[in-house]
């Protein structure tokens, strides 16, 4: 018996490179303002589970998916033998560590999938963009966050296992996947290494995050990063003199046309102040208003506000809608007294593209 190889290094860096990325979109997936490195991390964990289903078929020895995906039953003979270190003992992947390789990857390759329609249906952005609703968005994005939970547990139960069969086999198994060796017959060793590939893989994976965080880390305040941008919404003249006087002019996709039809209809009383406008421009308002309110707009916030109100609610508040309510439930409620800020109203002091009336993700800082 002596160390001898069984990981060839293109396996172990995938291991470690698929772990880092499904640790970084896990950690970012949950605040909007994270989309752009989410989505990074995803499209390398999804570029990585298509490499590594490549050489399932062609890579090393112990690396193929002939070597250790084997049917269930093998699996529950191993789980009930394991009280027999010696039988239980597997080179290469053993059946429960085979069955976490297939399920992870599976895993993955559907979040990969229902991530990329995810961000077109709801940002309009990337292959899928126009292709899907928002209401499909929004749908797929439900399955992706269960997909995700799903991929906890499993991770979860894969360092379970880890753990477990390091210590029943005396053999510390996340160092072999570091070192790629274990101990073995010399017959058994894997004969081939494919270093090329393995640095071919994280020469591939550096350049793409020099490429995709470039804008993002070299942002300043004068030149924000803003992904994710959509065609713009139509904008109107008479609108922004009449409504950028005491607040933001807010677009007209971010309320139905109700609301808007109820704060002209009480404009001698907005908020305690007489909007005073003539009845000309009332009209041509609400005719602007009508063309392009929430409903009519094919936008995440316009179509989330009106799935989130019930039919006989008419807001006259953005900020008093259950979305807008959900979706800020995590700030700080010293924040809104901020000098920065000065109340919830002012959404243009977080999002830069509020003006547009576009409130994408990767558009949206807190002031620091
Ligand atoms: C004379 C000042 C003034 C003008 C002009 C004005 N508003 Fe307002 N508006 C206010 C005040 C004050 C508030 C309440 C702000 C707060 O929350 O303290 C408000 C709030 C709002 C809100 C609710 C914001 C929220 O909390 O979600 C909407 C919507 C709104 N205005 C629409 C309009 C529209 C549309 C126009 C143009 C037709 C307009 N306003 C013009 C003073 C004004
Ligand atoms: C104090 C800063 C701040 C202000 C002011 C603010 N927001 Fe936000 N908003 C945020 C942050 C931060 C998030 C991201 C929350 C998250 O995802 O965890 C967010 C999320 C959103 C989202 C969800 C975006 C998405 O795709 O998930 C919408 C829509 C939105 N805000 C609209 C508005 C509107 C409309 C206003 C004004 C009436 C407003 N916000 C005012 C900070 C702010």
């Amino acid at each position: 018996m002596a160390m001898i190889r069984v990981w060839d290094l293109p396996t172990r860096t995938f291991h470690w490179l698929f772990a880092a990325a499904c640790v970084v979109a896990w950690v970012t997936g949950d605040d909007a303002r994270n989309t752009h490195l989410h989505t990074f991390a995803g499209y390398c964990a999804l570029g990585l589970v298509l490499f590594r289903l490549v050489w399932g078929v062609v890579g090393g020895r112990y690396a193929r998916f002939s070597s250790f995906v084997r049917r269930p039953r093998a699996l529950i003979e191993h789980i009930s033998d394991l009280k027999r270190p010696l039988r239980t003992h597997h080179l290469g992947h053993n059946p429960a560590g085979g069955w976490a390789v297939v399920i992870l990857l599976t895993l993955v390759l559907l979040l990969g999938i229902s991530g990329i329609a995810v961000l077109g249906g709801e940002e309009g952005f990337g292959p899928l963009a126009g292709v899907l609703t928002i209401a499909q968005g929004v749908a797929i994005h439900a399955l992706h966050e269960w997909l995700g939970w799903v991929l906890l547990g499993m991770v979860l139960l894969h360092l379970a296992g880890v753990i477990f069969e390091s210590s029943l086999q005396h053999e510390n198994l996340p160092r072999a996947m570091v070192s790629g060796n274990k101990q073995g017959e010399a017959a058994d060793a894997e004969p081939n290494n494919s270093t090329r590939i393995a640095i071919a893989m994280v020469a591939i994976i550096t350049l793409s995050a020099l490429i995709n965080l470039k804008p993002y880390l070299s942002q300043d305040a004068d030149n924000p990063y803003q992904p994710y941008h959509q065609p713009p919404l139509v904008q109107n003249t008479l609108w922004q003199e009449s409504c950028s006087e005491c607040h933001l002019a807010y677009h007209p996709a971010t309320l139905p046309w109700r609301s808007w039809q109820r704060i002209f209809y009480e404009q001698e009383n907005h908020f305690d102040e007489d909007l005073a406008l003539d009845p000309g421009d009332v009209t041509a308002l609400l005719d602007f208003s009508r063309t392009n309110s929430a409903e009519k707009i094919n936008r995440e916030i316009s179509w989330r506000t009106t799935h989130s109100l019930n039919s006989n609610e008419t807001p006259l508040r953005i900020t008093g809608t259950n979305y807008w309510k959900a979706t800020h439930a995590d700030i700080d409620e010293a924040l809104w007294r901020d000098e920065r800020v000065k109340g919830k109203f002012n959404c243009n002091n977080c999002h830069r593209d509020a003006e547009a009336g576009s409130f994408s993700n990767g558009a949206m800082a807190l002031p620091r």
